[in-house]
């Protein structure tokens, strides 16, 4: 799908990746763009740098996601491109509390769930409709440290096959993006395996211009890195080596934190 004269929503536009493309996608004159993000100083500042609309927002609010698409339809008649992009993510294993599960839960999954109960009505009435979901290498592989980032991106790539699947007939398209490190506020460098990604990220704006590319060929999967797509294929390939693999990861990146004196 070509951008031009499209009506385009993002969600965590204010910061990283989803500012990266909101600009981006206001070179490809859109005739509306919705900066939507939980800091609202921030879509706000975006919106006027790309001529667009911020409204500020929890994407864990179904009114809010609610919200996004009775604006854009009030003001542009329909929405064509929902970007459900806003994520974070929380350190931690089986301990992590039941409320960051949720949190997580809410914050990767059900948010897109509302996007596509918002914007599948208008767009079903048109014949066609996109969404893109952001999702995570993690999603197709692990994040080792985060067991609810990883579990729930999956669900995510999860959420996003299955309205592919069951909406592809009726002219709606998807993708799920799933970059590995990117150069955001989300890496945290202190931690271990956020170090090693920081050390191939790809820029915000690398990201959105393959954003730009795998929506004009409708792309499924879109990978900024290739090397996800490389370590994902040989997951089914040998599902033990490929698990494997990773444990061997984690140890090697543990292991200068094991060296270090005891505070
Ligand atoms: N940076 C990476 O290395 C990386 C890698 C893979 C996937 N991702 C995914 O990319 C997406 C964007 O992350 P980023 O790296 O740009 O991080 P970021 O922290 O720079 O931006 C995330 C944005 O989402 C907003 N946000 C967070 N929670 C929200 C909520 N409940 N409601 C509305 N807005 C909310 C934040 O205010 C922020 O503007 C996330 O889904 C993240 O999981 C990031």
């Amino acid at each position: 799908m070509q951008l031009i004269d499209k009506v385009i929503i993002v969600t965590g536009g204010g910061h990283g990746i989803g500012r990266a493309l909101c600009h981006r996608f206001a070179q490809e004159r859109p005739r509306g763009l919705i900066v939507a993000d939980l800091d609202a100083e921030a879509a706000e500042s975006v919106a006027q740098e790309v001529a667009g609309v911020a409204i500020p927002g929890d994407v864990c609010d179904e009114t809010h996601i609610q919200q996004l698409v009775a604006e854009a339809e009030a003001r542009w008649d329909r929405v064509d491109l929902f970007c459900s992009n806003a994520g974070s993510t929380i350190k931690g294993g089986v301990e992590t509390p039941d409320a960051d599960w949720q949190r997580m839960w809410e914050l990767h999954v059900l948010s897109n769930v509302y996007a596509a109960r918002a914007a599948l009505p208008g767009m079903l009435a048109r014949g066609h409709g996109y969404f893109l979901q952001t999702s995570s290498a993690a999603g197709l592989l692990t994040e080792i440290g985060s067991a609810a980032y990883s579990v729930t991106k999956h669900a995510t790539v999860s959420f996003a096959e299955w309205l592919s699947i069951n909406y592809r007939r009726a002219g709606i398209r998807v993708s799920c993006l799933c970059p590995s490190g990117v150069q955001t506020d989300m890496l945290n460098l202190n931690d271990p395996v956020h170090q090693f990604l920081q050390s191939h990220a790809l820029s915000p704006d690398d990201v959105a211009e393959c954003v730009v590319r795998g929506i004009d060929e409708e792309e499924f999967l879109i990978l900024p890195h290739p090397e996800v797509g490389e370590f994902f294929a040989s997951k089914p390939q040998d599902y033990d080596r490929w698990l494997h693999q990773f444990s061997r990861m984690k140890e090697k990146w543990e292991r200068p934190r094991k060296l270090r004196p005891a505070a």
